[in-house]
């Protein structure tokens, strides 16, 4: 079947007029549009940060008593970048350290249930189960078909509340499927209960302007270093209501005494510069294109990229090869994959291993329900040939793996 094909976005230039991707030191000879995995950082940032670590290892005793004022600064910087309250905000490694300081400092209430879904991270659903195994208790898992409406994914978890029910764990967008979920009427909803909610916003940050508007949840954790380009290491807890003065860094340190969030500024002898460096990231992508324009481009190069990709299977497999996921993401998409390949997480994780070594394309591959997808990202050095390669490259290499597979004895 073959799709109208949207128009290419032009791509984004510097003000030098060279390309976008210029300002970034990924490996040319590869293409990289999984930036929703493990980011990218602009060279600006890598080179602060490189000069922040050389201040630290010249004189490391004037370094690290000044670090927490440092921090506050960092976080104050990244507070105002994501609109929510710097008294509000805590400096956390990544999202993956804010769901486990919310799992370790929640006080303990044997018996209790955690409703998850399954549209879960795997690692933050594993730190659920592992917190229920404590507490005696049991997760709940809601089922959310991939292409649920808002009110038919709200209705899907909802229903899994109970009495029982002592913490919701639940992604504001999903990582296998690449979907929003409506978890500002889920915190209301479990607000009016009385049950706390931790929002996993891993890949919010950057993508929206003001990401927590409208949810009034206990708990909610995004990743700096996705599409905010900050380096690696680097997420924002925000916490409100009685429950924000319970949670404690997960390294005990001379902060103790104080209140949250400003105790999680002293972290003991830690390499911090990843915080101090990320408001450089916010400032290149505002001064050099504007988030808002920058957020416009990611959104358009996605429409083209999912259409590229989906015509360029379905022009073989004459199947539909688009995906409806309910509530999409403006930088992040799925492209259904023809069928025997990525069917788990493990073979989706070894088909993005072997694209890698094989076809030289950094990307991401998922599994939901037994269906294998593609999961394309899109950032502002991303261009439209990167999509027109992977169509041109990668699709008849995926349709050959495709048809091995299912022909195997
Ligand atoms: C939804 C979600 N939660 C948590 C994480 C974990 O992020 P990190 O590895 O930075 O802790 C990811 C990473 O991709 C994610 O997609």
């Amino acid at each position: 079947m073959n799709f109208p094909l949207l128009a290419a976005p032009a791509p984004l230039l510097l003000p030098d007029g060279g390309a976008a991707a210029g300002a970034w030191t990924l490996d040319e000879s590869s293409v990289h549009i999984n930036h929703g995995s493990f980011g990218a950082v602009p060279r600006v940032t890598q080179e602060l940060q490189n000069a922040l670590r050389a201040e630290m290892d010249a004189a490391p005793v004037a370094w690290f008593p000044a670090l927490p004022s440092l921090v506050r600064e960092a976080r104050t910087r990244i507070a105002a970048f994501l609109d929510v309250d710097v008294d509000r905000t805590a400096l956390v490694p990544n999202a993956s350290a804010g769901a486990s300081v919310v799992y370790s400092s929640l006080p303990v209430t044997r018996g209790l249930e955690i409703v998850v879904t399954d549209h879960g991270y795997g690692a933050v659903t594993m730190g659920a189960e592992r917190l229920a195994r404590r507490w005696g208790g049991t997760v709940r898992t809601a089922h959310i078909p991939l292409g649920a409406t808002a009110s038919e994914a709200h209705d899907a978890i909802v229903v899994e509340f109970s009495d029982r029910t002592a913490l919701v764990v639940i992604d504001q967008i999903t990582s296998p499927t690449a979907r929003v979920l409506p978890v500002g009427s889920i915190s209301a909803e479990a607000k009016r209960r009385g049950i706390p909610v931790l929002v996993d916003a891993a890949h919010v940050p950057g993508l929206y302007a003001s990401p927590m508007d409208g949810i009034d949840c206990d708990f909610w954790v995004g990743n700096l270093h996705k599409f905010a380009c900050a380096p690696r290491g680097t997420a924002a807890l925000v916490a409100r209501g009685d429950l924000a003065d319970e949670l404690y860094p997960l390294v005990d340190s001379w902060g103790a005494p104080y209140p949250y969030p400003d105790r999680f500024d002293t972290q003991g002898t830690l390499d911090q510069t990843s915080y101090l460096a990320t408001p450089r990231s916010l400032d290149f992508i505002e001064e050099t294109w504007g988030w808002d324009a920058a957020r416009r481009y990611l959104s358009e190069l996605a429409d083209y990229a999912e259409h590229r990709i989906a015509d360029a299977f379905g022009a073989v497999t004459g199947d539909d090869h688009l995906v409806d996921v309910g509530m999409p993401v403006n930088a992040l998409r799925l492209v259904r994959l023809p069928a025997g390949i990525a069917t788990t997480h493990p073979s989706a994780d070894a088909l993005r291993d072997r694209v890698v070594s094989e076809l030289g394309v950094e990307g991401a591959f998922t599994s939901f329900d037994g269906i294998g997808y593609f999961r394309l990202s899109t950032h502002v050095y991303n261009t439209p040939t990167d999509f027109d390669i992977f169509a041109e490259r990668c699709v008849p290499a995926l349709l050959e793996w495709a048809r091995e597979a299912t022909s195997a004895p």
